[in-house]
């Protein structure tokens, strides 16, 4: 195991709105630290952070992309602008929270908006997932009815996958892996308007 692979992991949620503050409160909820940064002030939405507990740190762009596991929690069409917070995010694990509402087929060029997502995290490792609950639901503490939250995976990296897998289940859900970004990020991804009427479903795995 190489130095960078061996090191404590730390946690960074690029984006503190819906999906942001949902995913920062499972962290709250499971007592795992993580930085959080918007495109503002960390002193603008400390309060914020303060209010879900003292594991969120409000942190500039620069300050949070230095953490090694880093949720992008973006509008889809704000990724780009995250991606060029570093010259190369070798080492960096990306969990790909976006869903591409309202982006073509032609504008991903035909592949797999996580795929894309990839393409301008060079030298990343994506895993897309954790989109398919909305917000409210990701919210929530994925503990219920005697089972757990489901979230699936994909990543062409079965490393980057297992890490964000045992991750998920830390922060208390059952994550299902679903292979790589062509298969199984293609089976999370939104198409068209009724996708998320069938895939924001009320998933639980019992064990
Ligand atoms: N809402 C849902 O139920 C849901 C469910 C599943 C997946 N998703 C996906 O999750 C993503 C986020 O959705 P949301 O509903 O949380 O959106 P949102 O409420 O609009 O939040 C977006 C956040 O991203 C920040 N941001 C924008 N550009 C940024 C940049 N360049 N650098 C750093 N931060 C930036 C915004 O902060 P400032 O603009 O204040 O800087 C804001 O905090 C989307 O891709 C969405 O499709 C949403």
């Amino acid at each position: 195991m190489s130095k960078s692979e061996n090191k404590v992991a730390s946690y960074a949620i690029i984006g503190f709105g819906n999906i942001g503050k949902a995913l920062a409160k499972a962290f709250a909820r499971n007592g795992i630290d993580v930085s959080v940064a918007t495109t503002h002030n960390p002193e603008s939405f400390a309060s914020d952070a303060a209010a879900i507990g003292p594991e969120i740190t409000p942190a500039t762009l620069a300050e949070a992309v230095k953490a090694n596991v880093i949720f992008l929690a973006v509008r889809f069409e704000s990724h780009p602008d995250v991606a060029k917070a570093l010259p190369t995010w070798q080492g960096k694990t990306i969990v790909d929270v976006t869903n591409a509402y309202g982006v073509s087929p032609e504008e991903l060029g035909g592949q797999p908006s996580s795929k894309f997502v990839a393409q301008a995290f060079t030298g990343g490792k994506l895993v897309k997932g954790f989109n398919h609950l909305v917000a409210a639901i990701l919210d929530q503490d994925p503990a219920v009815h005697g089972g757990r939250r489901v979230v699936f995976l994909a990543s062409d990296d079965d490393g980057a996958a297992a890490e964000i897998g045992a991750l998920a289940e830390n922060l208390g859900f059952s994550p299902i892996k679903l292979g790589g970004l062509s298969e199984g990020g293609l089976l999370v991804q939104a198409h068209g308007n009724t996708w998320g009427k069938l895939i924001f479903q009320d998933l639980i795995k019992f064990d």
